[in-house]
């Protein structure tokens, strides 16, 4: 299967994946950005070594695609993970940190997040993918995926960690600048192939968010592109 609407970047493995993820981001901080950080086990090597690369991040403001609701020093929270691997290591922290907050109600965390975001637009959006297809929180079939209001909801989980979310909907996605997909694993393969290279269908979250004016790029080891052609 052939990717539709995005350029891949095939690494050897899932350091070398990181590698280029972190050479994106450190550019994209530099420049002073608006960035949404994703959550997950993959992103954690990329923003270790962002933060090597580039530790002045005080230009960059910092969003995230989704979070967990639970606190901040909660080790499933996505802001935790980019304050223990990324923050940390940073010489000068980031001038904007966006968080979501994963200790309130999540109706009204999403509320004030989306107030935040409004009228911002994102540079960069990171994205991981699941072994479902799903994106941010947006999972296979969910009704936020229809949305067109709305920037950022409320969602349930149906994969590990199984606490509430809130979730950025499609069209923040959709409208950032640039979409970057990290994505490592054989047990990902699959997924891959139909976010990447299959038609638009909610079925597979990944494959219904495309940058609509920007560019979609999706970095891969070759475990994870293994279903793909090209
Ligand atoms: C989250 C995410 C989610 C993640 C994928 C891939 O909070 O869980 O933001 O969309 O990116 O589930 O996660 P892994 O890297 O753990 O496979």
């Amino acid at each position: 299967m052939r990717a539709r609407d995005v350029e891949l970047i095939v690494t050897g493995d899932e350091e070398s994946a990181a590698k280029r993820v972190a050479e994106i981001l450190a550019e994209s901080a530099r420049g002073g950005d608006e960035i949404a950080l994703t959550g997950g086990s993959t992103p954690g090597r990329a923003y270790e070594l962002a933060a090597e690369l580039e530790p002045d991040w005080s230009a960059a403001g910092v969003w995230w695609g989704d979070e967990r609701c639970v606190p901040p020093d909660d080790e499933r929270s996505n802001f935790g993970l980019a304050r223990d691997t990324l923050f940390a290591k940073l010489e000068a922290q980031p001038g904007r940190v966006h968080r979501i907050r994963g200790e309130d109600d999540p109706a009204a965390a999403a509320a004030l997040y989306e107030r935040e975001l409004r009228g911002t637009t994102l540079d960069l959006v990171l994205l991981g993918l699941g072994p479902d297809g799903h994106v941010a929180s947006l999972f296979p079939n969910a009704p936020e995926l229809a949305e067109t209001e709305r920037l950022a909801l409320p969602a349930e989980p149906k994969l590990e960690p199984f606490v509430e979310r809130v979730t950025l909907t499609p069209p923040p996605l959709r409208s950032g600048r640039r979409i970057v997909f990290l994505v490592a694993g054989e047990q990902k393969a699959e997924a891959v192939a139909a976010a990447l290279a299959g038609p638009p269908d909610p079925a597979v979250p990944g494959s219904v968010i495309r940058a609509e004016s920007g560019e979609t790029l999706a970095v891969l080891d070759q475990n994870a592109a293994s279903r793909l052609r090209d």
